[in-house]
Order: C-alpha cells, then sequence, then structure tokens
C-alpha cells in the first residue's frame, strides 16, 4: 500500500523535489549522450540549437508535466484519464510507459558499461591508456557477450531494488548526497581538459556555430535529445510532478531543473572536445566518444585513477536515478491503475526490462544485430528519443494548451506562486502553440515532407 492514493507520498521539501527531478534529469544523456551527439552533428551549431530548445519547448515542458502531475496526483495513465475520462487521450500515457521501458532497457546496458569503467580503474586496466588504447579495451569489452550482460544485470538489479523501497528512501535520499559530488568533479575535468596542451581547436569546434554543418536529421536529433535529456515526453515529470507539494512553485522547480540538467550537459561538452581535439580523437566517433577521451584525459591526471574511478562511480549513480525515474513511472502505472503490489511491479517489469535490454547488450559487437542501418541498441534509442518521446510531449502539450480548461490550467500553473499572470499567459501560449507547430515542423521536415 505505500504509493496508494490514500497516503500518496510527497516530496519533504520543495528542493526536495529540485534535487529528484535533476535526479532524474542529469545522467547519461548529460555526459554519454550529448557530447557524442554534438561530435556527430557538426559542433556548435547543434549546440545553439539545443538551447533554443530547452528555453522555448523543454522548460514549458517540464511545467506542462508538473501541471497535470499536481493536479491529478496520478501516474501519467491515470492523470490523462481522470482529466478526460473514456477518450483516446489516455494514448500520451500509456505511449509514456512503453517509452519508458524500452529507454529503461538500452538506458541499463550503457550504465552497465560505466560501472565496468569504475571497477576496471579501481583494479588500474585504464592507467596510462592511450587514445588507441583506449578506444581497443573499449571496442573489445561492449563487443563481448557475457561481461556487458553481467554489467547490464547487475545495474538493473540495483534500480529494482532502490524502486522496490519506495518514493522517499529511495530516490530523495540518493539525489541529495550524489549530485553534488559530480558537479564537482566534471568542473576539474573542465580545468584539465581546457589546460591540455592542443585543445583550443576542441574549444572553437564546440563553441563557434557553422551553420551550414546542420542538417534536417541534426534538427531532429537536437529535440531529441532535449526530450532524452529532460527527461521529458513520457510522463516521468508527471510522476513526479504528482509528488510536489501545492505550497511549492512549479516554474521555479521546472527552471532549476532544467538549468541544472543544461549546464552538466554543457559541461560535459567542455570536458570532451578540448580534449579530443588534444588527443586527435575524431570528434564524430559515435556512441564510445566519451569512453575513449575520459580514459586519456585521466592517463594525464594526477591520481588519475583515482579520479577515473569516483568519476565513473559517481556517473553510475547518476545514471541510477535516472533509471529510477524510468522504472518508477512504469511501476506508478501498474500500482496505482491495476493495484499490484510496489514490490512485485518493480521485480517483474525490472525483470522484463533486463530481458528487453538483451540485444542492445550484444549488438554492439557479439552478434550482427542492426535495424535500418543502426545497431539494436541505437535504433532502440532513436525510436524512443526521436520518435515516441516528441510525440509524447506533443500530445501532452496539445491536451493541456487546447483540452484543457484555461481556467484550470493556470490555476494550477500559479498555485504555489514564483510566477506573475502576465509570466503564466507566455508560457501557456508556448504550450499551445509554438511547442506543437515547432515540434510538428521538425517530424514533418525530418521526414522529408518540404
Ligand atoms: N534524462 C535522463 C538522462 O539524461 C534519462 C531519463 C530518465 C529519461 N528518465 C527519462 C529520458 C524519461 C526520457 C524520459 O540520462
Amino acid at each position: 500500500m505505500e504509493l496508494a492514493q490514500a497516503a500518496r507520498s510527497q516530496w519533504k521539501s520543495r528542493l526536495g523535489a529540485v534535487l529528484a527531478a535533476a535526479g532524474s534529469a542529469v545522467g547519461l544523456g548529460n555526459i554519454w549522450k550529448f557530447p557524442y551527439l554534438v561530435g556527430a552533428n557538426g559542433g556548435a551549431a547543434f549546440v545553439l540549437l539545443y538551447l533554443a530548445f530547452v528555453l522555448l519547448i523543454g522548460i514549458p515542458l517540464i511545467m506542462t508535466e508538473f501541471v497535470v502531475g499536481r493536479k491529478t496526483t496520478r501516474n501519467p495513465v491515470g492523470a490523462f484519464r481522470e482529466l478526460a475520462p473514456g477518450t483516446a487521450w489516455v494514448i500520451p500515457g500509456i505511449s509514456g510507459v512503453v517509452a519508458g521501458f524500452l529507454i529503461l532497457s538500452f538506458y541499463s546496458v550503457v550504465a552497465g558499461w560505466v560501472l565496468r569503467y569504475a571497477v576496471t580503474s579501481l583494479l588500474g586496466a585504464l592507467s596510462g591508456l592511450n587514445p588507441e588504447g583506449a578506444a581497443a579495451l573499449f571496442t573489445e569489452f561492449i563487443g563481448g557477450t557475457w561481461a556487458p550482460l553481467f554489467w547490464h544485470l547487475l545495474f538493473m538489479a540495483l534500480t529494482v531494488y532502490i524502486v522496490a523501497a519506495g518514493v522517499q528512501e529511495g530516490i530523495e535520499k540518493w539525489s541529495k548526497i550524489l549530485m553534488p559530488g559530480l558537479f564537482i568533479l566534471v568542473i576539474i575535468l573542465v580545468i584539465r581538459s581546457l589546460t591540455l596542451p592542443g585543445s583550443h581547436p576542441g574549444i572553437a569546434y564546440y563553441l563557434q556555430p557553422d551553420f551550414s554543418a546542420l542538417t534536417g536529421k541534426s534538427v531532429l536529433a537536437a529535440l531529441g535529445q532535449m526530450f532524452f535529456s529532460l527527461s521529458l515526453g513520457m510522463g516521468c515529470m508527471i510522476t513526479y510532478g504528482s509528488y510536489i507539494s501545492r505550497q511549492d512553485s512549479l516554474v521555479k522547480t521546472a527552471g532549476q531543473v532544467g538549468l541544472i540538467d543544461t549546464l552538466v550537459a554543457l559541461l560535459a561538452g567542455l570536458v570532451i572536445f578540448p580534449a579530443a581535439f588534444a588527443f586527435g580523437i575524431e570528434p564524430g566517433a559515435g556512441p564510445g566518444l566519451v569512453f575513449i577521451t575520459l580514459p586519456a584525459i585521466f592517463a594525464q591526471m594526477p591520481l588519475g585513477q583515482f579520479f577515473a574511478c569516483l568519476f565513473f562511480l559517481l556517473l553510475a549513480i547518476a545514471a541510477l536515478t535516472s533509471s529510477i525515474s524510468l522504472l518508477e513511472t512504469v511501476v506508478a502505472y501498474f500500482v496505482d491503475e491495476k493495484d499490484w503490489g510496489r514490490r512485485q511491479t518493480a521485480v517483474v517489469w525490472g525483470g522484463l526490462a533486463f530481458l528487453a535490454g538483451i540485444p542492445s547488450a550484444l549488438s554492439q559487437g557479439a552478434v550482427n544485430l542492426t535495424v535500418f542501418g543502426l545497431s539494436f541498441l541505437d535504433a532502440v534509442d532513436y525510436l524512443t528519443s526521436n520518435i515516441l518521446l516528441p510525440l509524447g510531449g506533443l500530445l501532452t502539450a496539445l491536451f493541456v494548451g487546447w483540452r484543457m480548461r484555461q481556467e484550470d490550467v493556470l490555476a494550477e500553473a500559479l498555485q504555489g506562486g514564483g510566477m506573475t499572470t502576465g509570466m503564466a499567459q507566455v508560457w501557456y501560449f508556448l504550450v499551445r502553440t509554438i511547442a506543437p507547430l515547432a515540434i510538428g515542423l521538425i517530424f514533418a521536415n525530418a521526414i522529408g515532407l518540404f
């Protein structure tokens, strides 16, 4: 009964809500995915586009999901059901649960790589690696059979354990203690990277935009990354919003979450690109980019192995607070809507997500598993980030903008303060008009309609 309607959990404070939602947002999306996408899509122009999406669509949509969640204090499916009973509007809720499950399946695989790097660095295997050595180590490891499966299993087991333990004891505690540690370590790495000889072309690549490098595909990739990194479009923030107290400001919480997440991603780029250029690593190297660049940076630091171990450990924990939020969304649905027990639901759906992740884990060399020319892992990532999440976000925006009553929406948005009525009107306009239009146009463009 821990999460049943009567005794539903709530964050203990607004700081708790910010850190928990930021814990969901900050993860592999910031440190693994953002730098490699920037590198694959031509550098600074992609970064600028990403920032514009965060401001105009991302933060307003966090706020939107919070409004839906807190107004109903339900899981995503239950929330849409309560607001529009008996209509097709449960679709964004359902698609969110499906997307959460699919993301969790491959997320745990990559987080498993991180765990294995934490342990490997402890054992000294990363010490003194040159960039070629780091690349060879990475390719050999992810191309294996049993090792990637083992680390995937271990990471999923940790996720299940924490979700089974419940909201406050689990998520809030972890997020509060460990996020600042990761942040400090990233700053140390930025300094080391920027002071490497030969790093300056990397700064230019990262910060001086060349818009001719942008294609329709990179615009969709920037949009998808914004959704992925901010944990948007699958109801994750609806679930988290449902735990926010009515005394707390939604807009402040949404703004701070967006800010923290974006800052961490930007700093991660400032670690990777100067170093990649200094070491002669190709910025478009793809999903292995950070796993190759980081060990090369650690090799150039005093106490490098210690820092490497600490960094990968903290990154694994940041990934854990994100994977928790993915599983939590799935679990909240079955607990609230189907009356399943919390523990059993966490074990069953975590177990299924482990199984669903096996093809992703093996698609990196062990077996030849490609879909539309992408590895299975990248294909599931593409399907969720670039299609399901933006679609979920589009439907949520349309729902809040056009289906819910304007007075109700604005009242909930303003409840708890932090915003003038004028600001609320601007937000409402962004949600009702700009966000759906932008997402629609980007989709149309990506499938070649123009
Ligand atoms: N945002 C997380 C990251 O950047 C991943 C994540 C957690 C997520 N929950 C989500 C992505 C919900 C999309 C939707 O690593």
